[in-house]
């Protein structure tokens, strides 16, 4: 059977075993997005139960960041279906966009505002009232040490204070779900203390962090759940939370103490020479 017919008979299965569940709050069906004669994402079957850190790993080129487009409605799928906090993700679920946050790749950010319009933008889109959306919006330029950029347009910021912006986009409405692509990138080492403290915190209060990561030591001290996907594929999903404690993961007889030494023996490893080096 071709992978096509795969999907067909899959998403037939699944619509009718589809049932809303609140406490689960992301599960994607036979996901795909075809780029031309591409499969970016090919007919991925996933679960995350609310109140997890999951994070959601591959190389280069794998499909995460299409996947979170899929996952937020920033993406159209060409087949499969999403469904977010028991609802089905479309075109129109506008209430449903805002009980999320998201931190795309590209970060999203309007180059010509100032960072505390852009994110009073944002918070009162999410609808926010406005004494709130002042507030938070000074509470989070101070916390990320922004205020003195205040005279600067974000064109203007450095990598990874544009990062921080982009972050308190994503959170500044406290949302249910935060889909976080590449989070900790480019940010410095005490901003990224800082940023797991605060996802840790979110976590507890119940909420769900989704979120790509190439780093895999603070994957694996501060997830919960992973999933790898390779080729669009997923390879593997399961709990790391025990490697973080000198524990392992046991898969086809082996042994892995290490999400990395995991990541390389089911996406390969790869020693390639340069002949001038
Ligand atoms: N808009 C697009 N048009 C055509 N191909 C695309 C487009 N966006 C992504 N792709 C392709 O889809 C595949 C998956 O890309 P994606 O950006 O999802 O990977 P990724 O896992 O996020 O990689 P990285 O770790 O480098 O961020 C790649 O082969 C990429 O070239
Ligand atoms: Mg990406």
């Amino acid at each position: 059977m071709n992978s096509i017919n795969e999907f067909i008979v899959h998403n037939e299965v699944d619509q009718s075993s589809v049932r809303p569940d609140a406490r689960t709050a992301v599960r994607v069906e036979g996901l795909t997005k075809m780029y031309g004669g591409l499969a970016a994402v090919d007919g991925l079957t996933l679960e995350v139960p609310a109140g997890r850190m999951f994070g959601f790993l591959g190389p280069n080129g794998a499909g995460k960041s299409t996947t979170i487009g899929c996952l937020t409605g920033l993406v159209d799928p060409t087949r499969g279906r999403v469904e977010l906090l028991g609802e089905h993700l479309n075109r129109d679920s506008i209430e449903l966009k805002r009980r999320i946050g998201i931190m795309p790749e590209g970060l999203g950010l309007f180059d010509q505002l100032y960072a505390h319009e852009f994110l009073a933008f944002n918070a009162r889109m999410m609808g926010l009232p406005e004494p709130t959306v002042r507030s938070r919006v000074e509470e989070l330029l101070e916390v990320l040490e922004l205020t003195d950029a205040r005279r600067k347009r974000l064109a203007a910021f450095s990598t990874g204070m544009r990062k921080k912006v982009a972050f308190a986009a994503a959170i500044i409405h406290r949302p249910e779900i935060l889909f976080l692509d590449e989070p900790f990138e480019s940010i410095d080492p005490a901003g990224v203390a800082m940023l797991k403290e605060w996802l840790r915190q979110y976590v507890a209060g119940g909420h769900t962090v989704f979120m790509t990561s190439h780093v895999l030591e603070t994957v694996e001290r501060i997830c919960d759940d992973v999933a790898i996907i390779n080729g669009g594929r997923l390879v593997w999903r399961g709990e790391v939370g025990r490697l973080a404690v000198g524990g392992t993961i046991t898969l086809n007889g082996e042994e892995f103490s290490t999400l990395e030494a995991l990541f390389l023996y089911l996406v390969g490893e790869r020693r390639g020479r340069l002949s001038w080096l």
